[in-house]
């Protein structure tokens, strides 16, 4: 298994391109599902959880060519309608299946995501929302089995927001019978990236952005050619590192509107940030101030983004709380980061960080994504050598970090 090694105390400069939004990229590519013929989707990340979804798409039958950041996707002769456990236990976004073959297919088998390492995470309002639809669903030997004779516009309510849920109904209801109304919806970029593929595509979907979604459903989509947004999880993560290590990093084909939370509470800190169109500038200054941070849906502070916020706090001046109020489990860093000599108390879903002068490299363990690359974030800080274990996670959603991060002058190198 591969490892990465980071060696402390550079400051990184420089200029760095965001690549496509993994997020945004994994629903869209699923959408290919809802039409005849090729589709073809430029600035898709390389990624492990694009892997996947290539792999997935092409079970259910769909033709996939992959060329670098090109993907193109033929789903006319999707005849299967199920998405196994072996694929769905490698990546829980192949759930975003569901949606696509109801309206499809009018028939899904889709493995039950189970647990993760940041949470339960429970689908049951994808599946409350497809059985206003009119599906039938069956939970039988970990599988969700749902079928429809057809399926009917419906009014919906989303107990909780769900980014993943709004994506699938979205797309379910896309060439359903009538209206669909879905309230209390995610208003994510990555949720409006999808509608406007959707409405690209044929479908008529207003809202998307906004709390309330309504869905006209047309009887057919088509095949389209999308752009995949710049990923705004990594353009943050390059925000942390320029004022974690008082640097001076351009970041450059990003979209500084997706990130208003993430700028508000970096710029709380010190940092000087300027943005322009596609560009941030984020300048480190000698004494990093903390603030507290709370994570919420979007537009607020993103969860995807507290680890790393974290690791900037644990290198401030003072006391930091930093509550997570979308994930119950979502502080497994806490414990890697305090082997490093970060001051950290937990206490329910607060973390308690009082700012320690530095942090020393040392052997860590990555347990998710965005855990991962917060362990990277602070061996950049550290004293010494820090070695990073079980970087798979990493690979699902960072593309080429590890070469990105020592172009900004860092001392980081994979070891196979
Ligand atoms: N929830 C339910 N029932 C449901 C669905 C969600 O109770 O049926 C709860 C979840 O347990 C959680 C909250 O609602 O407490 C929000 O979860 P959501 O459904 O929004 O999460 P998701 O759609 O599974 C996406 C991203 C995550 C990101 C979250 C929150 C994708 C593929 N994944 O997950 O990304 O953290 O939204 O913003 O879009 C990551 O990239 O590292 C990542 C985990």
């Amino acid at each position: 298994m591969d490892k990465i090694l980071v060696e402390g105390g550079c400051s990184l400069n420089g200029e760095v391109e965001i690549s496509g939004s993994k997020n945004a990229a994994l629903p869209i590519l699923m959408s290919s599902l809802l039409a005849d013929g090729w589709s073809t989707y430029s600035n898709v990340p390389v990624l492990k959880d694009i892997e996947s979804t290539s792999l997935l798409l092409q079970n259910l039958g769909a033709e996939v060519e992959t060329d670098g950041n090109t993907i193109r996707i033929n789903a006319s002769e999707v005849r299967n309608h199920e998405a196994p456990y072996e694929l769905v236990r490698k990546m829980r976004a192949s759930v975003l299946v569901l949606g696509p073959l109801m309206a499809r297919l009018k028939k899904a088998r889709v493995s039950l995501p189970g647990g993760c390492a940041i949470g339960a995470r429970p689908i049951n309002l994808h599946l409350k929302g497809l059985a206003s639809l009119g599906a039938d669903i069956d939970l039988k030997e970990g599988y969700v089995e749902a079928s429809a004779d057809k399926l009917k516009g419906a009014d919906i309510y989303f107990d909780t927001i769900t980014v993943t849920g709004t994506e699938n109904l979205m797309m379910a209801a896309s060439i359903a019978e009538g209206v669909t109304t879905l309230r209390n919806t995610a208003r994510e970029p990555e949720v409006i990236a999808l509608a406007d593929v959707l409405n690209e595509m044929g479908a008529n979907i207003k809202g998307a952005g906004t709390s309330l979604i309504t869905i006209e459903g047309v009887s057919a989509l088509n095949p389209v050619s999308a752009e995949i947004i710049p990923d705004r999880i990594e353009t943050g993560t390059f925000m942390i590192a320029a004022a974690l290590t008082k640097g001076d990093i351009q970041i450059k084909n990003c979209q500084p509107d997706h990130l208003k939370g993430v700028i508000n509470k970096i710029k709380q800190t010190g940092a000087v940030i300027e943005t322009g169109d596609g560009r941030i500038q984020v300048k480190g200054v000698d004494e990093i101030l903390s603030t507290d941070v709370k994570t919420v849906p979007y537009p607020g502070f993103p969860t995807d983004m507290q680890a790393q916020f974290m690791v900037l706090m644990s290198v401030a001046k003072g006391l930091s709380i930093i509550s997570e109020t979308i994930f119950e489990n979502r502080f497994m860093h806490v414990s890697e980061l305090k082997r490093m000599g970060a001051d950290i108390t937990l206490s329910g879903n607060s973390a308690m960080v009082k700012g320690v002068p530095g942090l020393s490299g040392a052997p860590v363990m990555a347990t998710d994504l965005r855990a991962s690359v917060s362990l990277i974030l602070a061996g950049l800080v550290a004293n010494g050598q820090t070695e990073v274990s079980r970087v798979y996670h990493l690979d699902r959603g960072y593309e080429a970090i590890e070469k990105k991060f020592e172009r900004l002058g860092a001392y980081i190198k994979r070891i196979k």
